[in-house]
């Protein structure tokens, strides 16, 4: 605007004959200016609106009558449509320029959705568990509280929370949010250079196995189950397939090219065209009979990503397509849509649905892969699989092995080789059912032996019993005959890896059998279908336990009962649909390692492994670039734990939480040995009186006193006691009388990060107490502890050094930087606290003020008892003031000298600093107890908000 004043004052003052050259700068001057007007507006307004034209709600309209009817399905398949702009992106996705900066942002995926219940959303969040990939998941609804930002790089620059942001639902995106919410979301994905992937809302009433049957094999006459067929695939041609010529099921102007929204062409350009009837009817296989071809492909889904998804320069054409199944079901078929709005900036995807079909996953996979930011995707393209044949010898007679049953299974593993090299089975056996049966049963097992060299062995207990039944020195005898069977019989064991019969003595763990497994068989690895629990499957974990790797054991929908086609659970087509792309196929899909269990049953009869296993082999070759191996199973142990360390250590269960955990949990021991009630601390808030008080009571019983740390257990905060497991915790605890309530107080809980997870893994039900005293105090009373107790740091430094009150911040001495933190962290109850409430509703938490329990600790102890729904027992007949120890105590039993010792005040300066440092959290405690806990403020802390408010 100065500018501008200036040019008019020397336009006044200019004579005539410079006239037309200050009319010439002046105009340029409000040229200038109004361009600079304008580019501001633009920067400040909010992104074009985004609306749907006419056309795209009769696409709608459309659209639902597709899913209700096949005749109109074609009716709108042949209707033209021409090319009409309708709208624009949001303005960030729409730049053309590539981001300034690329912002750090972390490894998480954001996912969006409306309601979880919905095929693609639950779709999406168990592919995205499965995968182990960090997700969180919002409702849309809560778009205003979701932070994308978190704490700043060491150059001063937010650092973004999410990788990759996945729309499910993606309508709600663009109809539900305002312009303003969708550019917060749309800006960040410029900013931190991040993809975002549109998914629409699954068809409800769509089928899956529509989807599978297009890839699977189909009319079978007679069993195709025997190892002749193992290559054959077998198309279906009854697919009749219809191209949309409009996207309907995405709103087409959904479609941006530079920026723009529009529509795409009335028809996918022939080269796609050509390309997905190549793909579907197979043209290039070659077989004798075009309907039953025989196809040995080179991966054509590659083909097809590459096509459609990345080298997506020019490609505009939206690739749902819609097709009518040989039963005339209208099916949507999966696609996928790159929009790449600028070079090396982020990237924009819509994936057609369903997401439930093998193919839409995969195309998910790459998407994961490719366009995270930074890596979600822990592995990627090997896949380690391991095929045990359990029970080798122990079927019932009719179902085991025959003499050419065995020869089928070795000339199958050589073709099965072929796709994964080196494959080769893995025979459990228990040397007391050796060579029973018929008489061609009896010679089946003899081959099986005769021919051991060609497989892999592993020994059970000799005559397959349960583990967790078998007292050490039975499982020792056991054990040591299996393994006298082996040498015996030469067959070849030694590779370090058993099973149990039905989990038993694995998880939940029975210490007896780690013990006779390493000290007999020298195990490494083994495998459990147990941990966490059996369901759901994509969540099944491994750990280590007493030096033995215990993977995860998938399923292969083969079971012991599992064993002809005829029969076969959900048809036949549910047996070939689940190596077809099926679940078995989901599970090598998400796996790097998967450990299948079969059984002899599978392979006898009708042999369904073999063909479950070329089924699988074959699909994975034809339609994916995944590369299929085998190995030692030491060295898949150390693979799995190479990519997942976390698993090292196991988060124990409760073994008595599943029915199938307690059918397999030794009768000796039972769950009433777990405590229902935990005294989580802080430390030095008068935890050990309120535990000493508690053990009066007649119905309360604690834990065993030990000897490295007395009264408390600390088991879920220390990780060699908690590496013992659950046996060596129950130990910790007498075994109750008459209903007795079972507790332990560790006040190393409070405080211990990994605690609120531990509990809540063994003791989902359990009752928590938390002692809140003024944190001033308890960090006083933490340091003159320590010094009670000799430590050096503490003597060497003052209670003002220890906690920075008068001391310079760049302090080097880990010692006194750990005190401090020991005096000062605890304190920060609201921080603490929030942790627990992540994992544990407030009902079952107790607050207690650690000033009322010293100075009338009756009351609280009426409000334990009744947070307990125990019987009453009079507090004030028990406790008794006394004044030398200027505490109460239990009659004239006061607690030791470590607990209410004398020292002097805490200095005036020391008090205002603390007082000071707190007052945030204490604030924030405040909030917490009203709005969450619901628990009467204690006194101390309305002091410190009154002192706050003044
Ligand atoms: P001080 O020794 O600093 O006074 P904890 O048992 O959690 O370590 O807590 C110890 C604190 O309990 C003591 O700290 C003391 O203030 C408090 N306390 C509360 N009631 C007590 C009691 N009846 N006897 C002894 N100490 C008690």
């Amino acid at each position: 605007m100065g500018q501008f004043l200036r040019l008019v004052l020397q336009f006044l003052r200019c004579r005539m004959s410079h006239r037309k050259i200050c009319i010439f700068l002046l105009l340029i001057s409000l040229l200038f200016i109004f361009v600079l007007i304008n580019k501001n507006h633009y920067h400040s307004s909010d992104l074009v609106p985004f609306e749907y034209s006419e056309k795209t709600t009769k696409l709608r309209t459309l659209k639902e009558s597709v899913v209700q009817s096949n005749a109109t399905i074609r009716n709108i398949i042949e209707t033209p449509f021409s090319l009409q702009p309708t709208t624009t992106l949001p303005k960030a996705f729409a730049s053309t320029k590539a981001p300034r900066q690329t912002n750090q942002v972390q490894g998480r995926v954001l996912l969006m959705y409306d309601f979880i219940s919905t095929h693609t959303a639950k779709g999406l969040k168990v592919i995205l568990d499965s995968l182990r990939v960090p997700v969180d998941t919002y409702k849309y609804r809560l778009e205003q509280t979701i932070s994308l930002t978190e704490e700043k790089d060491t150059a001063s620059r937010p650092i973004g929370k999410y990788s990759l942001l996945i729309f499910a639902d993606h309508i709600s995106f663009f109809h539900k949010w305002t312009p303003k919410v969708r550019d917060r979301f749309t800006n960040y994905s410029r900013q931190f250079n991040v993809t975002t992937i549109f998914i629409p809302q699954d068809g409800r009433d769509l089928k899956d196995r529509h989807y599978h049957h297009l890839f699977s094999y189909k009319g079978h006459s007679s069993l195709p189950l025997t190892p002749t067929t193992v290559d054959q695939v077998h198309i279906s041609t009854k697919l009749n397939l219809h191209y949309s010529k409009n996207n309907l099921l995405l709103p087409k102007s959904l479609i941006a090219k530079s920026g723009v929204w529009h529509t795409f062409p009335t028809l996918a350009s022939a080269e796609i065209q050509n390309h997905i009837f190549k793909l579907v009817n197979r043209t290039n296989c070659t077989g004798p009979h075009p309907r039953n071809h025989r196809c040995n492909l080179p991966s054509q889904l590659d083909h097809l990503i590459n096509r459609t998804q990345f080298s997506a320069s020019n490609f505009e054409e939206m690739c749902t397509w819609i097709y009518t199944d040989s039963q005339g079901s209208i099916n949507k078929s999966p696609c996928i849509l790159n929009e790449q709005v600028t070079e090396g900036g982020p990237q924009i995807f819509f994936i057609g649905t369903p997401i439930n079909f093998w193919l839409t996953k995969i195309l998910l996979m790459d998407l994961l892969r490719l366009f995270s930011r930074t890596r979600v995707l822990r592995f990627d393209r090997k896949r380690s699989i391991l095929i045990d044949i359990d029970d080798i010898f122990v079927a019932p007679e009719g179902l085991k092995m025959n003499k050419n049953d065995v020869q089928a299974l070795v000339q199958t593993q050589e073709k099965l080789r072929s796709f994964v090299p080196g494959l080769t089975f893995n025979l459990g056996f228990c040397g007391a059912y050796y060579k029973r049966g018929t008489p061609a049963e009896v010679e089946g097992s003899h081959e099986l032996v005769r021919r051991s060299n060609n497989f892999q062995w592993f020994g059970h207990i000799f005559n397959h019993l349960q583990p967790h039944l078998l007292p050490l020195a039975n499982l020792t005898t056991l054990m040591t005959q299996s393994k006298q069977f082996a040498q015996n019989t030469s067959i070849a064991v030694g590779h370090g890896y058993s099973v149990s019969p039905h989990h038993s003595g694995v998880y939940p763990v029975y210490p007896p059998l780690y013990e006779t497994w390493g000290r007999i068989w020298n195990i490494t690895m083994t495998t459990t279908e147990e941990y966490p629990n059996i369901y759901p499957e994509h969540l099944r974990r491994g750990f280590i336990h007493r030096g033995i790797m215990v993977l995860p054991r998938q399923t292969c929908r083969l079971f012991t009962h599992t064993i002809s086609y005829e029969t076969f659970p959900g048809g036949k087509e549910a047996f070939h649909e689940a190596g077809n792309g099926g679940t078995v196929f989901n599970t090598l899909l998400f796996n790097p390692i998967s450990i299948f269990m079969t059984h002899v049953t599978n392979y006898a009869t009708d042999r369904l492994a073999l063909q479950l296993f070329s089924d699988l082999f074959q699909f994975t070759r034809t339609w994916t670039n995944l590369e299929l191996t085998t190995d030692r199973p030491l060295n898949l142990g150390k693979r799995y734990f190479d990519i997942f360390p976390e698993d090292k250590t196991p988060i124990w269960g409760s073994p008595c939480g599943d029915k199938r955990h307690i059918d397999i949990y030794p009768p000796s021991k039972n769950c009433s040995r777990l405590p229902s009630l935990l005294i989580l601390g802080p430390q030095k808030t008068g935890t050990t009186a309120l535990y000493t008080f508690l053990k009066e009571h007649p119905l309360i019983s604690a834990n065993k006193n030990n000897k490295d740390h007395y009264e408390e257990v600390q088991f879920f905060s220390n990780e060699t006691l908690y590496n013992y497991g659950v046996e060596w915790y129950m130990e910790q605890f007498p075994v109750p009388h008459n209903n007795q309530v079972i507790f332990e107080k560790s006040a190393t809980y409070f405080t211990h990060p990994l605690a609120p997870k531990r509990v809540k893994a063994l003791l989902p039900n359990i009752k928590l107490v938390v002692i809140l005293l003024d944190p001033v105090n308890r960090a006083y009373s933490w340091y003159q502890h320590m010094q009670a107790h000799n430590s050096p740091v503490a003597l060497k430094y003052t209670f003002s050094e220890v906690i920075g009150s008068n001391s310079a911040s760049n302090i080097t001495d880990r010692g006194l930087l750990s005190l401090r933190q020991h005096c000062l962290s605890p304190g920060q109850y609201q921080r603490h606290l929030n942790l627990w409430l992540d994992h544990f509703l407030p009902e079952q938490l107790l607050l207690i003020d650690g000033e009322t329990l010293a100075i009338k600790p009756s009351i609280v102890m009426e409000t334990v008892q009744e947070f307990l729904n125990l019987e009453m027992l009079d507090y004030n007949e028990i406790l008794k003031w006394n004044s030398g120890k200027g505490f109460y105590c239990v009659n004239n039993h006061c607690l030791g000298p470590s607990k209410g010792r004398k020292y002097p005040d805490i200095a005036v300066g020391d008090l205002k600093f603390l007082e000071q440092y707190y007052r945030v959290d204490n604030v924030k405690l405040a909030q917490l107890l009203r709005r969450h806990v619901k628990t009467p403020i204690p006194d101390w802390l309305t002091t410190q908000l009154s002192a706050i408010r003044s």
